[in-house]
C-alpha cells in the first residue's frame, strides 16, 4: 500500500454520511478508496485526500465557470501559509480576526461541521479543536494538499480535507450542524444555486455561514483593478493588506492575485441574501455588518442569537456605507438557521 493514500480516520468513522456525488446513493470504505454502494463508481485517494469531485453538469453550460476557477486556483492556492506558521502561529493570527475568533469559541462541541470552498484549510484548521468533527472540502488538490500537511505537522485530529465540488455534494441531505462556506460562492456562475446545494446539507435547526463580496464594499477594489491593468500592476502600495502583509512575498501574491486577477467574480447585496434565506425558509440570524446602523461586531457579540428584525430602510443604509469603509476587500457575511 502507498503511505500517501491513507484514508482519513475520521472519514472511515463518519462514512455514513457520505454520498456518491454521481447518483447520491450511499458510499463504503474499499482499502483506501470509497465505492458506490448502487452505481459502483469508486474514488481514489491521493496524498490521504479522497477525490470526489465530479464537474458541474448543468444544461446551460456557458454560466459554468467551475473549470476556469478550478485552473485558477490550481496554480494559485489561497490563503497562502506562512513560512513558519504553525498551529499556534495561525491561532494567534485566527484570533486577531474577530469574527474566526468568536467562532471558534462560540461553536458548540460535538458539532458536525462542513466548510465548502476550504482553500488551503486555515479556518477548519483553526476550528477542529475538541470533539467537534470537522469536514473541508474544495475541488482545488493543490489548496486541499497545503491544508492537510498542515493538519499532519500539527497533528491536527479533528478535521479531513475532501476533494468536491459543492455542486455535487459527496454528503446526504441534513446532515452538519453548521456548513460555511467564506469567500466562494461568488467565484462560481450561480451562487444562489450554490447556497441552496449547501444549504440541503444543513440539519434542521442547523446553521449556514455565508460570506460574500458586496455589491458597493467591492467598488474601490474594482478602480484599483482598473489602475493596475493599466499599469502592469505598479502600485501595488495602494491595496492596504498588500502593504500590511510583512511576512513573505508569497503571501502579498496569492492576496493579490485573489482579488485583482480573479477570473470571475459576482457582487451581492445583504439585502439579496436575505431574500435567498427567506425563499428557502432559513431564519436570519446575524449578519456582518449588522443590520443596525452604528452596530459592530465585538467581543460580546453572541453569532448565534438571532439579531431579530431589520429595517429596511436603515439596512439600506448600512449597505450604502459599506462604499466608504469597505472591509477585508468588500466582504459581508451572513449567518442563517434553517427551520
Ligand atoms: C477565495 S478562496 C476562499 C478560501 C477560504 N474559504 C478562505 O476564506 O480563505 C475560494 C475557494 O473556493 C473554491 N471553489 C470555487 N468554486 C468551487 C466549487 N464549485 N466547489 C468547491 N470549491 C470551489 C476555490 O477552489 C478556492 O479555493
Amino acid at each position: 500500500m502507498n503511505n500517501d493514500n491513507r484514508l482519513d480516520g475520521l472519514i472511515r468513522k463518519k462514512i455514513d454520511i457520505f454520498c456518491c456525488p454521481k447518483c447520491t446513493q450511499k458510499l463504503s470504505v474499499d482499502g483506501e478508496s470509497l465505492v458506490c454502494q448502487s452505481c459502483t463508481q469508486q474514488f481514489n485517494t491521493s496524498n490521504d485526500i479522497p477525490q470526489l469531485f465530479i464537474p458541474t453538469d448543468w444544461r446551460n453550460s456557458k454560466e459554468d465557470v467551475t473549470e476556469k476557477i478550478k485552473d485558477f486556483y490550481e496554480t494559485t492556492p489561497f490563503p497562502n501559509y506562512d513560512e513558519f506558521d504553525d498551529i499556534a502561529s495561525l491561532r494567534q493570527k485566527s484570533r486577531d480576526g474577530l469574527f474566526a475568533k468568536l467562532l471558534e469559541e462560540q461553536i458548540p462541541m460535538g458539532y458536525n461541521i462542513l466548510e465548502c470552498g476550504c482553500g488551503t484549510g486555515q479556518l477548519s484548521n483553526f476550528l477542529a479543536v475538541g470533539n467537534r468533527s470537522v469536514f473541508a472540502t474544495d475541488m482545488c488538490m493543490n489548496s486541499l494538499n497545503l491544508a492537510h500537511s498542515f493538519k499532519l505537522q500539527n497533528d491536527i485530529q479533528n478535521v479531513a480535507f475532501v476533494q468536491m465540488n459543492l455542486f455535487r455534494p459527496c454528503f446526504a441531505e441534513g446532515v452538519f450542524d453548521l456548513v460555511v462556506s467564506n469567500g466562494v460562492l461568488h467565484h462560481t456562475g450561480n451562487p444562489h444555486l450554490g447556497f441552496e446545494t449547501i444549504l440541503k446539507l444543513v440539519k434542521p435547526k442547523g446553521y449556514i455561514i455565508i460570506g460574500l463580496y458586496h455589491k458597493y464594499g467591492r467598488v474601490l477594489t474594482d478602480i484599483r483593478r482598473f489602475i493596475f491593468n493599466i499599469t502592469g500592476d505598479r502600485f501595488k502600495i495602494l491595496d492596504s493588506t498588500v502593504s500590511k502583509l510583512t511576512k513573505t512575498e508569497a503571501k502579498k501574491d496569492a492576496w493579490f492575485k485573489d482579488q485583482y486577477k480573479n477570473p470571475h467574480e459576482s457582487k451581492h447585496t445583504l439585502m439579496e441574501v436575505l431574500q435567498w434565506l427567506d425563499n428557502s425558509g432559513v431564519t436570519f440570524v446575524k449578519s456582518i455588518p449588522k443590520t443596525v446602523l452604528f452596530e459592530y461586531l465585538t467581543e460580546d457579540t453572541r453569532l448565534f442569537e438571532p439579531e431579530g428584525e431589520y429595517d429596511k430602510f436603515e439596512l439600506r443604509v448600512v449597505e450604502l456605507g459599506m462604499l466608504a469603509n469597505p472591509k477585508e476587500g468588500g466582504f459581508f457575511i451572513v449567518i442563517g438557521q434553517k427551520n
